[in-house]
């Protein structure tokens, strides 16, 4: 029976990589492994067949625990992670604790149980394009510009060290924006689709121009999974879908989609990335994974409306919070 340890499940990319897995019989038991932070919540991963899936609630940087978990897992899959960059510039300390301190606690377990690990971690390391530039590949320089891209970047790198210096088996992954259910409304897409379902006016940062590489978390996670049965021990995949497109774009075919109004500029994020954008040649390639959803967001973000208005019970109760959070700093 295969045994799969998923950190920070009850989040947004993970708790639908549960799901995922479990669907696919890509693990016979899963042990998510989660803090539940703000981002995170044990109703994620409601309706999932409890001896299927089992629920731990504890920090990735408690070695005791993190060693225990380990020792009865076959694979870790490594999500926990403090997420939102707005958040980081206000207090970057649990994205250092989490980010950094989380991975080093978790490979050291991995090291001591030899045990696989595979490590999700973000374009943003990368730092950002201008609109001519080629897009990022997996031997792109790292040039992170918030604390919380600094602080993934940190994990990328104890991951390659723990590789070459202690043969421990590891693969990483390099994913662009992510959306779908389950998405905390904090970020961009969801905060929209929100926004639109409680009668507010959409918020767009500066002008609007930034580009992000947009990409349906189903997809990450399938790529995920290829990467977990094909991928080879030591490399980066980069993950993307082709889905560039500016933050103006985005936010006016969420509000075609919804028969909405307008939308408001508000005030822009100091050290705003201009533009991410993946080359997931080398995923496409080598291991022949492709995605569902492909470049045109219409059809994804269609589904992801309607999963936010199928569960506003979901999103409801923190919506006030949230946008009393962004009205204090002109968001
Ligand atoms: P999220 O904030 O929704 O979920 C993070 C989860 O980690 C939460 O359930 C939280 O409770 C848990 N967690 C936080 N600190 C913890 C700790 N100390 N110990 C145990 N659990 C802890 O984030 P997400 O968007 O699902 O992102 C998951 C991973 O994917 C992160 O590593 C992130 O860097 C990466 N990623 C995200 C995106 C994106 O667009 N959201 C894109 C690429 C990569
Ligand atoms: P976000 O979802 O925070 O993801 P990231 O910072 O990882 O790219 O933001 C996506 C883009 O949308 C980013 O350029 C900032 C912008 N944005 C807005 O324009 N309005 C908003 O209300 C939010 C939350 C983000």
């Amino acid at each position: 029976m295969s045994t799969m340890l998923v950190t920070g499940g009850a989040g947004f990319i993970g708790a639908n990589f549960v799901r995922l897995t479990i669907e696919r019989g890509a693990a016979d038991h899963v042990v998510v492994l989660d803090k539940l932070t703000y981002a995170g919540r044990r109703d994620n991963l409601a309706g999932l067949d409890a001896s299927a899936v089992e629920f731990v609630e504890g920090d990735v940087c408690d070695a005791g625990l993190v060693s225990s978990l380990v020792a009865r897992a076959d694979t870790v899959v490594h999500f926990a992670a403090e997420s939102h960059n707005d958040n980081s510039l206000r207090d970057p300390s649990p994205f250092i604790h989490t980010n950094i301190l989380g991975t080093y606690t978790l490979l050291e377990a991995v090291r001591a149980h030899d045990r696989y690990l595979h490590h999700i971690s973000t374009d943003e390391v990368f730092g950002d394009l201008g609109p001519g530039d080629p897009r990022f590949t997996e031997t792109t320089a790292y040039a992170p510009s918030s604390p919380y891209s600094a602080s993934k970047a940190s994990s990328d790198h104890l991951v390659r060290a723990w590789v070459r210096s202690f043969g421990v088996r590891a693969t990483i992954s390099n994913c662009s924006n992510n959306y779908g259910p389950y998405q905390h409304i904090e970020k961009f897409i969801p905060r929209q689709i929100t926004n639109i379902l409680d009668r507010r006016t959409p918020k767009l940062y500066g002008t609007g121009e930034q580009i992000r590489d947009w990409i349906h978390v189903d997809d990450h996670n399938d790529a995920v999974l290829a990467i977990l049965s094909r991928g080879r021990s030591g490399e980066t995949y980069n993950i993307g879908s082709d889905g560039e497109a500016t933050n103006r774009t985005v936010i006016e075919l969420i509000c075609d989609l919804m028969g909405a109004e307008g939308y408001e500029h508000v005030a822009d994020r100091p050290g705003h990335d201009q533009r991410y954008a993946m080359d997931a040649s080398k995923l496409r390639t080598e291991l022949g994974w492709s995605p569902r959803y492909t470049g045109d967001l219409r059809a994804g973000l269609a589904d992801t409306i309607a999963w936010y208005r199928d569960n506003e019970a979901w999103w409801r109760p923190i919506k006030d919070a949230v946008e009393a959070g962004y009205a204090k700093r002109g968001q």
